[in-house]
Formats: C-alpha cells, sequence, structure tokens
C-alpha cells in the first residue's frame, strides 16, 4: 500500500512515521514549504534501521510523487490558536484544501481521501466535490479521534485501560459532537452502572473541548499525536481490509433521516473504503443532537460558498 501524505506539519510528519514505522505502508510526504517534507522524509527513513522496518518514505514539493496512491491523507492547512473554533479556520482552510484536491485529481485520481484538515467536515465535502469521488472514496477523520479522547477520559475515571472502553463519538467534529454515553460500556459492563450521571456529563464536556484544551497547552499549533494515531487507525482498517467499524465523517445519503451533508457517523472501513454506513438506533435526543450537528456543517458550507463566490 502506498499512502500519501499532504502537509509536512506535526499532523501530517507524525502520520507518515506511523504509517512507516507501523509497517502499514510506503508513504510519500509533499509540502509545499520548500525542503520540508524533503528534510522529515530523509530523517524518517534513517530512522528505518533503528525502527526496524523497510517501508518506502520520500518527500518532495511536487504532487508528481503521489502518483499510484492508494490512500492520499491530506493535512495541510493552518491549525488552531487560543481562543479559535475550528469555524474559523475555513477562509484560509479552505481555498488550501480545494487547490491540494485540485493537484490530486490531476495525479492520484483513484486514491482514497482521508482528510483531516479542519473544518473537518466541510473540508471533506469540499475535497469531495473538487475529486468528484463517489462516497466510499472520500472519508473525514474525526470521530476515531474524538472517540479516543472519549476512552481515555473514561479510563482515568473508572481506573482501567483505555482500550477496554467501548465507546463511539458521532457527529460533527466541533461543539456540535455526539458522544453516546448510552452505548458505552466497560468491558460489557454499561458506563452509566459505573459513574454517576454527572461524572459522565462532565467527561462528555472535556471531550467536546478535548481539541481546544491542548490549543490552550501548546498556544502556538493543535494536537498531532492523538489525530496521527487515529488516521492511523483508518489506514490499518483500509490496508488490512479489516472491515471495522470506525466513525468517519461521511456524505449521507437518507441515513439517520439525513442527505447531502458529511457528518461523523460509524462506517465500516475495508479494502474498498467506506464499505457500509451502519446505521443504528438513536433515542430522540441523540438523533435531535445529530441533526443539529448536520444543520451546523451545512450553514459552514453555505458560508464558504459565499466566501468562494
Ligand atoms: C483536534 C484538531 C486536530 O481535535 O481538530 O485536536
Amino acid at each position: 500500500m502506498k499512502v500519501t501524505v499532504v502537509g509536512a506539519g506535526n499532523v501530517g510528519a507524525t502520520c507518515a512515521q506511523r504509517l512507516v514505522e507501523g509497517n502499514l505502508a510506503d508513504v510519500y510526504l509533499v509540502d509545499v514549504v520548500e525542503g520540508l517534507a524533503q528534510g522529515k522524509a530523509l530523517d524518517l527513513a534513517q530512522a528505518a534501521p533503528l525502527a526496524r522496518h523497510a517501508r518506502t518514505i520520500e518527500g518532495g514539493v511536487s504532487y508528481e510523487g503521489a502518483q499510484g496512491s492508494d490512500v492520499v491523507v491530506i493535512t495541510a492547512g493552518v491549525a488552531r490558536k487560543p481562543g479559535m473554533s475550528r469555524d474559523d479556520l475555513l477562509k484560509i482552510n479552505g481555498g488550501i484544501v480545494t487547490e491540494v484536491c485540485e493537484n490530486l485529481k490531476a495525479v492520484a485520481p483513484e486514491a482514497m481521501v482521508i482528510m483531516v484538515s479542519n473544518p473537518l467536515d466541510v473540508t471533506t465535502h469540499l475535497a469531495a466535490q473538487v475529486l468528484q469521488a463517489p462516497r466510499e472514496r472520500v472519508m473525514g477523520m474525526a470521530g476515531a479521534l474524538d472517540t479516543a479522547r472519549y476512552q481515555t477520559f473514561i479510563a482515568w475515571e473508572v481506573g482501567c485501560a483505555p482500550y477496554e472502553i467501548e465507546a463511539m463519538v458521532l457527529g460533527g467534529h466541533g461543539d456540535s459532537m455526539v458522544p453516546l454515553p448510552r452505548l458505552t460500556a466497560v468491558n460489557g459492563v454499561p458506563l452509566n452502572e459505573l459513574l454517576p450521571p454527572e461524572r459522565i456529563e462532565a467527561i462528555v464536556e472535556r471531550t467536546r473541548q478535548g481539541g481546544a484544551e491542548i490549543v490552550g497547552y501548546l498556544k502556538t499549533g493543535s494536537a498531532f499525536y492523538a489525530p496521527a494515531a487515529a488516521v492511523a487507525d483508518m489506514v490499518a482498517a483500509i490496508a488490512c481490509d479489516q472491515h471495522r467499524i470506525i466513525p468517519c465523517s461521511v456524505r449521507l445519503e437518507g441515513e439517520y433521516g439525513l442527505r447531502d451533508v458529511f457528518l461523523g457517523v460509524p462506517c465500516r472501513l475495508g479494502s474498498g473504503g467506506v464499505e457500509e454506513i451502519v446505521e443504528i438506533y438513536l433515542t430522540e435526543e441523540e438523533s435531535a443532537a445529530v441533526h443539529a450537528a448536520a444543520e451546523h456543517v451545512a450553514r459552514t458550507v453555505a458560508e464558504w460558498e459565499k466566501l468562494a463566490g
């Protein structure tokens, strides 16, 4: 499997590292900044004997190197500064993502795309529009990361290993994300039998603010280790044809009562990309939260369309 990672910043470079060192794929790293992708790729290549893998990693400014990619991970764009919402990035990142996808269309038109740049659900929409790709090939990474944060906070509270938490976070990547405590369990034990409602509510709120909490500490950038790990998990599901259910941002075509909007829902990922959108029963309240998230995304897409003229 060959993966191109667009953007050699913290998320892109860490992603590239996970993919080669996890022996998941050969990687081409591309960045508009002269020397950045080349330098980081060379550094990562020289770690191969120590990390004991035989994957290739190369970097460059040209999209030519993306030819033959099975998957393209798009991390290009700017990150948040303290006090900014993900939507505040739209003006800059909307244009960047559009340009990236125009370049990709010329060299890797058949590749699957995993979007990472924010505002996630909107940039995924833009990528699908520019690439004119079927929906199984264009997905946004958000739910995997938001779920991992939620699992981590629960594990700390309950006192178990994070991977023992069964959970799923749906909706938008932002204030409108929809964690589902009703469906959360610790090795099969329902969460609401282990924690009082106010503790669960606090964890849900911390999850919603999970990205902002890290921006608050870093000040000049946003999270990258967990986002990169979430991308690698999605690539693994595709590369190893695992058919695993991972929440991804995909275009809904009637599922959950929504149409023509990108939103985080449970998806089965395998070598075909998004092989199935899994529709689960939601309570009225959960469904209302998912619909509110969809309205937020649709409004932000409309704002972009106005901006882009
Ligand atoms: C975060 C950014 C990557 O959630 O959206 O940390």
